[in-house]
């Protein structure tokens, strides 16, 4: 009788490295960045150790070390002075978000993807990504021309890839339609189609001083669901988007995978903020080997099939990854 011993194939580092089936590269990797409105310097996400809310100079820095590590992207966030019921900062040319976009896009536009989030509870004084009814709700048509209008400034400013992250119905239909017929074909469209209404996103709030006070679950999809995942996937991927994506990543991987098994365009993952605290606040403690654990979290991502992540260690993954050969 033959013995069945898998363990050969693990028993050296050479062997091990010849045998991976997932692989980490910096290119796929897109770094999360806030930008914030009115400081000269950046500023310490306490829930976030080691990510900041930079200041334009600060940003522009820390674009040209990404793109110096080599990763793919970088995705903005713009967090304004002044907020509004329909979030008017976030169509104005001179609002932070479009200027950094600029700023950004000047700097490395060539070397890396810059990317810009489309949506408006950073500049809603009321937090919600639409605007509201009269009876409080959030409004899906009424928010579609915001977002067309934001889609053509965010274009217009140089962002290369648009991030749709309000989980309005329809939202990528409304702005490739306003894309395409404003000059603006060539501009690309990421839709956040499985985006989960999330715990996990608690951090992200204070990174982008949210003024939210309810929840998302209106809008954002039920964490019980995992059809509905690949069905948003879908509905993206109809109305034109280019990319679709899974956010949260590590609890929601499930959907990751059927996502990947079903679409016909790239599927990414957004390892969120509050992916990031809890394994920074592990490691802070000493309770988890945080070099290890940041590179398994990410190698599961792409194992289960996304083919870039989202992630606040993009760059330090990335020079990790490079040591590592
Ligand atoms: C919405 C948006 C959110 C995140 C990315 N885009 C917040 C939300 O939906 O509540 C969360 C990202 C993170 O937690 O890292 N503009």
């Amino acid at each position: 009788m033959t013995a069945t011993r898998p363990r050969r194939l693990r028993a050296s580092p050479a062997m091990r490295r010849l045998v991976a089936q997932t692989r980490l590269h910096p290119a796929e990797l897109v770094l999360p960045m806030f930008v914030r409105e009115g400081v000269s310097e950046s500023v310490p996400i306490a829930s976030m150790p080691g990510v900041v809310q930079h200041s334009l100079d600060s940003l522009r820095r820390a674009a040209v070390e990404a793109a110096e590590a080599g990763i793919g992207g970088v995705m903005l966030f713009g967090v304004p002075l002044e907020r509004d019921s329909t979030g008017t900062r976030a169509t104005d040319p001179d609002g932070i978000l479009n200027v950094a976009t600029r700023a950004v896009a000047d700097e490395v536009g060539e070397a890396l993807v810059v990317q810009t989030d489309l949506c408006l509870d950073e500049f809603t004084d009321h937090g919600h990504c639409g605007v509201l009814a009269p009876d409080g709700s959030v409004d899906n048509d009424a928010t579609l021309e915001r977002y067309r209008d934001m889609g053509v400034i965010q274009a217009a400013s140089g962002s290369q890839l648009l991030g749709l992250s309000g989980m309005m119905d329809n939202q990528v239909a409304a702005v490739r339609d306003a894309l395409d017929s404003s000059g603006f074909a060539g501009t690309a469209i990421l839709g956040y189609a499985g985006k989960y209404a999330s715990a996990y996103y608690g951090p992200f709030r204070e990174a982008v001083d949210s003024q939210l006070a309810g929840d998302r679950r209106t809008y954002q999809l039920d964490p019980a669901n995992r059809r509905e995942g690949v069905r948003e996937a879908a509905l993206d991927e109809e109305q034109g988007a280019d990319v679709v994506m899974v956010k949260p990543a590590s609890s929601y991987l499930d959907v990751l995978a059927d996502v990947a098994a079903a679409s016909s365009i790239p599927v990414w993952a957004y390892q969120v903020s509050g992916e990031y605290a809890m394994l920074e606040a592990a490691a802070a403690n000493g309770w988890i080997d945080r070099r290890r654990a940041v590179l398994e979290s990410l190698v599961a991502i792409r194992r289960a099939g996304a083919e870039a992540v989202l992630s606040y260690w993009a760059v330090e993954a990335a020079r990790w990854i490079r040591e590592d050969g």
